[in-house]
């Protein structure tokens, strides 16, 4: 007998837990960085254009997959194509990602969690100087894995109600205070608003194949897409909720968190250096967050002494973890919940397999970047050396995604039909079947938005692996 399929207790747990998962590192630095550089207000337009247009379908697509079987993404392929095997493949992939993104992950998280605590104990001035180059080659790294491996264990072992759904309910509304806390004191720096500029006025002319490109993919990934999660999230949800309104706050809320950053980071980066210019930071996430924003925060100090600049940067980093925690339990809970329907085990025994599997490759990950040679130079593709976390990233996060995305709205569409997708969306939303949402779902899931991320995947291994670049861009 298998015990029956734990839920989230309301819908706003839900909706917050799925925010939780998208809410992230590329919420809160990538994202503003990025809309500066391409063209403010104009990549801004565009972005919520793709969020909603192409990015919610798939979501609310993958929430009802879920709700339908009541499964994770194995589950939910097999039992929805009547155990094809094919399918079956192209769930366990669902699963896989997962699994190898919450390894790379994981190091970025224990990263965060080493700042925080470095930032708490005074030393911000050695973060500050270039100390990134040390620390992430540090042996107290390991420690801080323990950490983040026991708070994730914590969580995820008290279950979906009393685990996910409770962390969900104190981080995010904790994280949405930190976040207008800080933007209120970053808009009251001198220079504050030359930033703000930057981030909000248009300019159309930055918009090239490429910055739309970027904006697709960054929406994509940041809503948890093609990762299994909402799959995951969605079984645990009951009949009753609406799933296209509960899926468009989320879109919202994962949206608006990033427009929020944008408020808290630019106008930092310009009152540090009025004079910079945009496009000269740098395009990766963790080069801005853990060598120069430390540098930002340590630059506070002139008006607000050392202790104040600490105390910032680390309400920052404490902010960041927060985000980081939420996502790291949801993709973890895939793979959790494929052990637990799918082979039976125990919450509790399956989260100890994954973290000792997991762990060990974090651990490999952790050493590429210099402490052990073989995970430092692990191969070359490209014309680049790659350590293994580069590869990590590159296969599952960069590449696998797309495909996965691409893989639902085929199923969805074709394998599994749209009159059952309705069906499904009709239940907890009267007047679902007939509305233009419900047209424009079923049509769009079945063509262009399946054209256009498979045109993302090609154009990703092309450049990545091959180092040629497709269709222009
Ligand atoms: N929005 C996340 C970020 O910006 C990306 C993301 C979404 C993610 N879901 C996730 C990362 C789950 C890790 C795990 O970082």
């Amino acid at each position: 007998m298998s015990e029956p399929r734990e839920n989230f207790s309301s819908r706003i747990g839900f909706i917050l837990a799925a925010a939780g998962s998208a809410v992230g590192i590329g919420n809160l630095v990538g994202f503003p960085v990025n809309a500066a550089k391409n063209g403010g207000g104009a990549f801004l337009i565009m972005y919520a254009i793709f969020v909603f247009l192409i990015c919610l379908p798939v979501m609310i697509a993958e929430m009802a997959v879920g709700r339908k079987t009541a499964k994770e993404p194995v589950g939910a392929y097999k039992t929805l194509s009547g155990n094809s095997s094919l399918w079956g493949a192209a769930g366990l992939l669902g699963v896989l990602t997962p699994f190898m993104i919450a390894v790379f992950y994981m190091v970025i998280t224990v990263w965060i969690l080493g700042y925080l605590v470095l930032t708490i104990t005074g030393n911000l001035e050695y973060l500050a100087s270039d100390g990134f180059g040390e620390f992430i080659n540090s042996p107290y790294l390991f420690l801080a894995m323990a950490v983040v491996a026991a708070v994730v264990n914590f969580i995820l072992v008290a279950g979906v109600k009393d685990g996910i759904e409770k962390a969900a309910k104190i981080l995010m509304p904790s994280l949405f205070v930190m976040l207008i806390i800080m933007v209120i004191f970053v808009l009251s720096l001198d220079n504050a608003f030359a930033g703000v500029k930057f981030f909000i006025i248009p300019d159309i002319s930055k918009i090239t194949p490429s910055v739309v490109n970027g904006a697709l993919s960054q929406a994509f990934f940041s809503l948890s897409l093609g990762m299994g999660i909402l799959i995951t999230y969605g079984s645990y949800i009951n009949r009753q909720t609406n799933i296209p309104s509960s899926a468009k706050l989320v879109a919202i809320t994962d949206t608006g968190v990033a427009f929020v950053a944008g408020l808290m980071i630019l106008p930092a980066v310009f009152s540090f250096n009025p004079n910079i210019v945009p496009s000269e930071l740098s395009d990766s996430s963790v080069s801005l967050i853990f060598t120069f924003l430390p540098k930002i925060f340590l630059a506070l100090q002139s008006s607000i002494g050392y202790f104040g600049a600490s105390a910032i940067a680390a309400l920052f980093f404490l902010l960041v973890f927060f985000a980081a925690i939420t996502s790291l339990v949801s993709i973890i809970e895939v793979p959790v919940s494929y052990l637990v329907t799918e082979k039976k085990h125990t919450r509790k025994k399956a989260l100890s397999i994954l973290l000792m599997t997991a762990g060990i490759l974090t651990i490999f990950a952790t050493v590429s970047f210099g402490m052990v040679a073989f995970f430092t130079e692990f191969t070359t593709y490209a014309g680049g050396t790659k350590s293994f976390f580069d590869v990590v990233y590159d296969i599952f996060y960069d590449t696998i995604l797309p495909l996965n995305g691409f893989l639902l709205c085929v199923f969805v569409s074709y394998r599994w039909k749209k009159n059952k997708l309705s069906e499904e969306l009709a239940l907890g939303n009267d007047g679902y079947i007939g509305s233009w949402v419900e047209k424009y779902i079923n049509f769009s899931l079945g063509t262009f938005i399946p054209a256009i991320v498979l045109i993302i995947f090609i154009n990703t291994v092309a450049q990545k692996f091959f180092a040629v670049s497709l269709f222009g861009f």
